[in-house]
């Protein structure tokens, strides 16, 4: 059995860091395991230019800890008046690496997102030229939909023809939830691509309400049914270079999670890498980890591998119940649960 595990360092290609005090308190469970991660842009207001993505990364910076090796990749948040100019200088400048398309209304944050995306047509169409790939919440938001559906109706509505119209666009469907987001990505051309999370792997609807409400099982797009959860885990694990690491974590207050109406996101980054190498593990193919988590991202984003490594060593590791995050407490994925493998060494 294999008792050490020696990776390329991996990337996060989705992460929410948040900012301030929260910002402080995250940032360094991020760098701990990743190299670079992608950022989402959802604060409040929306990082919707250079300017923006450029003191936001500097925030970022100035909250990592001493010694940190970690690089964030900026991203833009589409809005209806998105401009395709500022699009085009800020990615020529690195101000930013992808552009990410929040329907409105979709999740936290997204009240400034797109509300029909012909509004974005010209933006898509300068990303499509400039090669700048386009990071997707893949849901609908209309209230007739079930919401354990909105991604099913999203490629249905939405992706198809975005594909149709823009089919040399780089595209990320993030977060994939559903057998269907799976099917379509493995069935599309080599610019469609998918980010997988730890919770999407893990868990199924079931977690929600296991005993009681169980806001801390609650994201979006939400968990589905269980034989959606196979299906991503056999996506991920399959060895296609379309599928790859994106943890999606996203801290809340633990206050506005256990609440009348409670904010969506999981954290994960604490344990993230450790929890993914359990799946691979279970699912008979840690042979395939290193790829998922280390080098389909960056080919897709045509960025380098990473050059430093981590090791995994086989050894249980107690998650915790909780942990202090800007004078409250954020509960974490796992949180009280015993992980098999342990980050031991960054080199
Ligand atoms: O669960 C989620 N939380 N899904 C998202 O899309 C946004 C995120 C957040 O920012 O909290
Ligand atoms: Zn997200």
């Amino acid at each position: 059995m294999t008792e050490r595990l020696t990776i390329r360092r991996p990337d996060d290609w989705h992460v929410h860091l948040r900012d301030g005090g929260m910002l402080g308190a995250v940032a360094g469970y991020t760098a701990r395991s990743f190299a670079r991660a992608i950022v989402m842009p959802n604060l409040n207001p929306p990082v919707t230019g250079a300017e923006a993505a450029g003191a936001y990364r500097t925030r970022i910076m100035g909250a990592l800890p001493a010694g940190s090796d970690f690089t964030p990749l900026m991203t833009l948040y589409l809005t209806d008046a998105a401009d395709p100019g500022e699009i085009e200088r800020g990615f020529a400048a690195g101000a930013f690496t992808a552009a990410k398309l929040y329907p409105a209304h979709a999740t936290t944050n997204s009240a400034h997102g797109v509300t029909d995306l012909r509004n974005i047509f010209p933006a898509l169409e300068t990303m499509q030229r400039i090669d700048m790939p386009l990071l997707v919440h893949g849901e609908v938001t209309d209230p007739d939909i079930d919401v354990f559906d909105r991604e099913k109706v999203f490629i249905e509505r939405v992706f198809t023809k975005l594909v149709r119209d823009f089919p040399d666009l780089r595209i990320v469907f993030e977060h994939i939830t559903t057998a269907e987001a799976a099917e379509f990505v493995a069935s599309s051309g080599p610019n469609i691509a998918a980010t997988v999370t730890p919770q999407h792997l893990v868990i199924n609807r079931n977690a929600m309400f296991a005993g009681g409400l169980r806001p801390h099982a609650y994201c979006l797009p939400v968990a589905k049914r269980e034989a959606h959860r196979q299906a991503i885990r056999r996506a991920a694990t399959s060895g296609s270079p379309k599928f790859f690491l994106g943890t999606d974590s996203a801290p809340h207050a633990v206050e506005r999670k256990e609440s009348g109406c409670g904010c969506a996101g999981i954290f994960n980054a604490p344990f993230a890498l450790e929890s993914y190498a359990q799946v691979f593990e279970e699912e008979g193919a840690l042979d395939r980890f290193e790829a998922f988590a280390s080098e389909n991202g960056p080919r897709f984003y045509r960025l380098p591998l990473n050059s430093g490594t981590v090791t995994l060593e086989r050894a249980p590791v107690t998650v915790p119940e909780r942990l202090r995050a800007d004078g409250t407490w954020v509960v974490p994925f796992h949180a009280g649960e015993t992980l098999r493998w342990r980050l031991v060494e960054t080199g």
